[in-house]
């Protein structure tokens, strides 16, 4: 018997049905559909329309397809952990409301927030319960709706966000497959450039705060670019060198889709093809936690069995982050 390793053993996603186009964007404020693509790759978002549904309906639907795939029950679930900075509450967390609304009754959870790299963090800090035995199946979400702290009145930040929910589970392998390594990194100084100004501790919603348009997301873009190419360039490379692998040993990376420019700015930085590089931003835009599962989902039946995969991503906080895996179906 090899060690314990946690395995991706089913993948889902949900996006809401509704699309706003670049075209809709210009009829909101001042942009054109040309300077939407060639400056991100975006062609369309998918908004939850609906102001009933949050975070944690978008996730449960995606469970839920995870689950009829695997052909699991909920009461199965040891574990679930969600990466997402738009938790449909403060408190109490979003796992707790998605495990109540599947019926995982044997389960208990936590949010993680790490922004853009919420999926990363999160499946690193679940492989962990799995590789120490301590559990046999983990859900691992990135949920987010985004469409809750965008301002569609900044041209800067509505042309890239959209929402949706992925998920993985995560299943215990003693036969090679499964989550080789991974890379975590943080900069809080990063916080100056990427943030939600209020509705925390610091700034508590105040009719001022609201007034001020302070429950949206604000972004120093051009800052975020340049330390997005280094931070995940850095991190792919730094989880490539410690195994001694070249491009050569891996079959696909999944880079957070942010910016195709960026995406295609880290394959060039690491001199890797582009046709290993999983793309899907044209579609969905920046789903901040929910990117990386999401491109799985869409994916999925590209991989085989064996296949080297890198996922990694970079996101507000700072955070970063690379997971190296071999697919395990
Ligand atoms: O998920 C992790 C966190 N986020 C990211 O990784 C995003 C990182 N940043 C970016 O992707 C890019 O910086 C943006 C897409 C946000 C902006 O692209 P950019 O090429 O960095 O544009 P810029 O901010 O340098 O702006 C260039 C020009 C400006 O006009 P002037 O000052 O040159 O006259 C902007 O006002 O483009 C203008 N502009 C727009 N024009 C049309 C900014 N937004 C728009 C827009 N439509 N939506």
């Amino acid at each position: 018997m090899g060690q314990i390793k946690a395995a991706i053993t089913a993948v889902a996603g949900y996006v809401p049905d509704n699309i706003v186009s670049n075209k809709d964007l210009e009829q909101m404020v001042d942009t054109n559909d040309e300077w939407i693509v060639s400056r991100t790759g975006i062609k369309n978002r998918h908004i939850e329309k609906d102001p009933t549904k949050a975070t944690s309906d978008m996730a449960v639907e995606a469970v839920n397809e995870l689950l009829k795939k695997r052909g699991i029950g909920p009461e199965e679930i040891d574990m679930i952990v969600v990466g997402t900075v738009t938790a449909d509450y403060p408190f109490p967390d979003t796992a707790n409301l998605i495990a109540a609304k599947i019926g995982a009754t044997n389960a208990f959870g936590f949010d993680i927030n790490a922004a853009c790299s919420g999926f990363i963090y999160s499946i690193t800090t679940a492989a962990k319960f799995i590789e120490t035995g301590t559990y046999k199946k983990i859900l691992v979400v990135g949920a987010d709706k985004m469409s809750s702290i965008i301002n569609y009145e900044d041209r800067a930040t509505c042309i890239i966000f959209g929402d949706g929910a992925g998920v993985v589970l995560l299943e215990p392998d003693n036969q090679g497959f499964g989550i080789e390594d991974t890379v975590l990194g943080g900069d809080g100084s990063g916080v100056e450039f990427l943030r939600m100004k209020a509705g925390g501790s610091l700034h508590p919603a105040s009719a001022e705060t609201v007034a001020n348009k302070e429950h949206f997301v604000f972004q120093e873009g051009r800052v975020v670019f340049k330390a997005a190419i280094k931070g995940m360039s850095e991190c792919i490379k730094e989880v490539m060198e410690k195994n001694n692998l070249s491009t050569e040993d891996v079959d696909f990376m999944i880079p957070h889709q942010a910016n195709k420019r960026i995406i295609y700015g880290v394959a060039d930085q690491l001199d890797f093809p582009h046709d290993k590089v999983l793309v899907n931003i044209e579609e969905y835009g920046n789903t901040t936690a929910a990117t990386i599962p999401l491109c799985l989902r869409d994916f999925e039946n590209k991989f085989k069995k064996g296949d080297r995969i890198i996922l990694a991503a970079f996101g507000g906080g700072f955070t970063w982050g690379s997971v190296m895996l071999k697919w395990a179906y």
